[in-house]
């Protein structure tokens, strides 16, 4: 019956000729999982079914996290008929099999090629064969394309070149008549932000991430506000230098068509967990799809309580919110990446009217930084706005993380079930995103922890590297005017 509906609603999209980005999905950023980041090229059914069950048992399911995606490496190669076909070693009962598991789970499948003669890592790639390659993925059940850049024999360097290359997919995909989220992964080159919103659910901003802080590396060339014109995206990103890169155009991403900072790394151990908890919230606050990097199989206890964290999540899933942009930078920077003394304040448009702060430490000391109602509406007329007369209660949005004791008894009991978890785990199944912001649900606001008012600065000390996020939620309600307080 269900799978009758969603026939019907795809093919209803197809004769209206829609875009992708309008294909219904991703209306939300994508949550999910993918194996690259702590797999690379080691894939294999068991991997994937063994992730799945972890998935749901960690209680990660019901808090979004839907797409399994298999990245490089999966293929064979071509059959006489041209056909994909999947490595019978690595997936012994074939992709169609995988894809049910999946299912039988209530999860969504994702798959992985390249607009390129060959993916990355030189398997079969799908340029010239979009419309086989997209009716092959749909006839195994495929609920999701992430679709990389590598071999594609000159057809890029310019927007229209690869706008063109990257749209015959996504034609392809429309045309099999199944919703399948379109995840493009031309890392930022051609500049997708401008020209991809028409044509994808989500294009990557940048080269690949690596599971490091604010290292300064050649290969990832260009960083900061020389983002915008990078022609050479490069690959091993520093955690910092993406979210400094994409800070210029984070106002691209809207309902079905977001910027992608790239998969997490929480739990890959290349950062401490102060740094994973401002990777997390800066990815969440501007909406980049949130695609766990690390190994589920094996999660430990702080990655766990990072990945489950509502309100967090709050601000990625939030369908009104919109993506959060940067204030201010206060830096004594190199050219790459974040500078030793530098600060940031970002801030979010929520739904109901509540607007979120992220006072970020980016540098190695510790930092006092300071705010006020003026700075944080400036674009509504600074201290003369409406909003900045208000009187806002304060919530910390870190202050109710998971202990690690409990998110130890999670992984320990394999389940959610039978731990005493109520106060801080948002099951999203059992009440939605909205109605739990707008039910002042204290897992999804935070902890309250002042008032900020006209005039006043809101002060705080920040650890080297970290991010006080705040929601603001004004007092008696948003409509309130200066006349009426
Ligand atoms: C890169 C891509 C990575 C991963 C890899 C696989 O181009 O950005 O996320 O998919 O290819 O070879």
């Amino acid at each position: 019956m269900l799978r009758i509906t969603l026939d019907v609603c795809a093919s209803a999209l197809l004769v209206l000729g829609v875009l992708a980005s309008d294909n219904g999905l991703a209306r939300v950023p994508q949550m999910g999982w993918d194996n690259w980041n702590a797999f690379g090229c080691d894939v294999s059914e068991d991997l994937l079914l063994g992730t799945a069950e972890k998935i749901v048992q960690l209680g990660l399911q019901d808090v979004g996290y839907h797409y399994v995606i298999l990245d490089d490496c999966w293929s064979a190669g071509r059959d006489d008929n041209d056909t994909l076909v999947a490595d019978s070693e690595k997936f012994p009962n074939g992709m169609a099999h995988v894809a049910d598991r999946m299912h039988d789970l209530g999860l969504g499948f994702g798959m992985y090629s390249s607009a390129g003669a060959m993916t990355c890592a030189r398997y079969a790639g799908s340029l010239g064969f979009e419309e086989k390659d997209a009716q092959t993925f749909a006839s195994w059940g495929v609920d999701y394309l992430k679709y990389d850049n590598c071999y594609n024999e000159g057809q890029t360097g310019d927007p229209l070149t690869t706008f063109n290359r990257y749209k015959i997919m996504a034609d392809a995909l429309n045309a099999t008549g199944r919703p399948i989220l379109y995840g493009m992964c031309n890392w930022g080159e051609d500049s997708p932000w401008k020209w991809a919103q028409t044509i994808a659910n989500s294009w990557r901003m940048s080269g690949d991430i690596f599971d490091t802080y604010n290292h300064e590396d050649v290969r990832c060339p260009c960083s900061g506000d020389e983002g915008i014109n990078c022609a050479l995206p490069g690959f091993h990103c520093s955690m910092a230098n993406i979210l400094n890169k994409v800070a210029p155009f984070v106002d691209k991403g809207n309902p079905g068509a977001w910027n992608d900072l790239d998969m997490l790394e929480i739990g890959n151990g290349g950062m401490t967990d102060t740094e994973y908890k401002l990777h997390f919230t800066m990815w969440s606050a501007i909406k980049s799809p949130l695609i766990m990097g690390n190994d589920i199989r094996s999660m430990d206890a702080p990655s766990l309580s990072i990945l489950l964290h509502a309100p967090i999540l709050a601000l990625s899933q939030d369908p009104d919110s919109t993506p959060a942009y940067r204030r201010w930078r206060h830096r004594n920077a190199p050219a790459h990446g974040a500078g030793p003394n530098e600060t940031q304040l970002w801030t979010q448009s929520l739904s109901g009217g509540d607007r979120a702060i992220f006072l970020l430490n980016l540098g190695d000391e510790n930092a006092t930084l300071s705010t006020s109602l003026a700075d944080i509406f400036f674009d509504s007329g600074g201290a003369r706005s409406d909003e900045a007369q208000m009187n806002w209660d304060v919530f910390d949005l870190w202050a109710n993380r998971m202990s690690n004791e409990v998110a130890g008894q999670v992984v320990e009991a394999n389940s959610t079930r039978g731990v005493n978890i109520t106060s801080t785990y948002f099951n999203a199944t059992e009440m939605s995103w909205a109605d739990g912001l707008a039910a002042n649900d204290s897992r999804l606001i935070g902890q309250w922890v002042g008032q900020m008012t006209a005039g006043m600065d809101w002060e705080v000390e920040v650890e080297p590297h970290g991010a006080m996020a705040y929601r603001l939620r004004s007092v008696g309600g948003t409509s309130r005017k200066r006349d009426e307080l």
